[in-house]
């Protein structure tokens, strides 16, 4: 394994970068590319069948320019109906994200856990299978929200971002999940709203994947080799980003900007 062999992050779009930020403060001098497919921008609202297709595709090409030693797909909505057919067709490790149910189960008082995620996510037979396995004793409330991924990427290109917008996004759920005490985050967009989610759900306790993931991480590259130093991150793109978005990346270490 070559010491600059980068982790490849994927998502739709900067959702992922809440997958990056404890990554990085874990595996601080490990290369990164991280891919947004904003071309195909939302995945939450996209179809299995496309999605099956399209991402599968994508991650090939992205090993293929990056020969990374690992890949990250930080998108739940792509981890729960992609997720293995894009570990056939890599033959490296692939990581995916997958809904926090069972860290909520563990801490919810209330046996109310409330599930956040996009539409395709809250649909899938995965959450059902997480849920019985894991949550059989809770009442799990889903709730499936493209506004409030729309809120995230507005929010890192610098956008205000209103309690209002967010409290009007997430009310289906609060109105049917009476006594929710944990909400999971089940799109990697979420987290990024963390402050403005906590104002409009507060007292309830939100759980994400990002810092398992990242542990996860650090177990399948245990005794790798890495830089000395930490290096500048990319962040590649399957069209033209909007520019706007350049200072968060900038935050998270990605200094250079491509596209596909
Ligand atoms: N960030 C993605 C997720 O975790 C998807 C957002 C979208 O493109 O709809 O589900």
């Amino acid at each position: 394994m070559l010491a600059d062999a980068p982790l490849l992050f994927f998502d739709s779009g900067v959702g992922g970068l809440s997958v990056l930020g404890p990554t990085r403060v874990l595996l601080p001098n490990a290369p990164i590319v991280y891919a947004a497919d904003n071309a195909g921008y939302p995945y939450g609202t996209k179809s299995e069948e496309e999605l099956a297709q399209r991402v599968p595709a994508l991650l090939e090409r992205l090993v293929e320019r990056f020969a990374p030693r690992l890949a990250v797909m930080a998108c739940n909505t792509a981890s729960t109906i992609a997720l293995d057919h894009v570990r056939e067709a890599l033959d490296i490790p692939v990581v995916g994200t997958v809904p926090a149910i069972k860290p909520a189960a563990e801490i919810s008082k209330t046996r109310v856990i409330g599930v956040l995620g996009t539409e395709a996510t809250v649909r899938q037979p995965y959450v059902d299978d997480l849920t019985a396995r894991f949550a059989a004793d809770c009442r799990v409330v889903r709730h499936g929200s493209a506004a409030l991924v729309n809120l995230a990427e507005a929010k890192l290109r610098g956008d205000p971002v209103s309690a209002g917008a967010v409290r009007a996004a997430i009310a289906p759920l609060i109105e049917s999940a009476s006594g929710m005490d944990v909400m999971v985050l089940a799109c990697t967009h979420f987290p990024l709203l963390a402050e403005e989610l906590a104002e409009a759900a507060p007292g309830v306790t939100q759980v994400d994947g990002g810092a398992g993931i990242a542990r996860r991480i650090g177990f399948l590259t245990r005794g790798q080799a890495w830089p000395a130093e930490p290096s500048e991150g990319t962040a590649i793109f399957t069209r033209d980003p909007d520019p706007r978005l350049i200072p968060a990346l900038d935050r998270f270490g990605l200094t250079l900007v491509d596209s596909l």
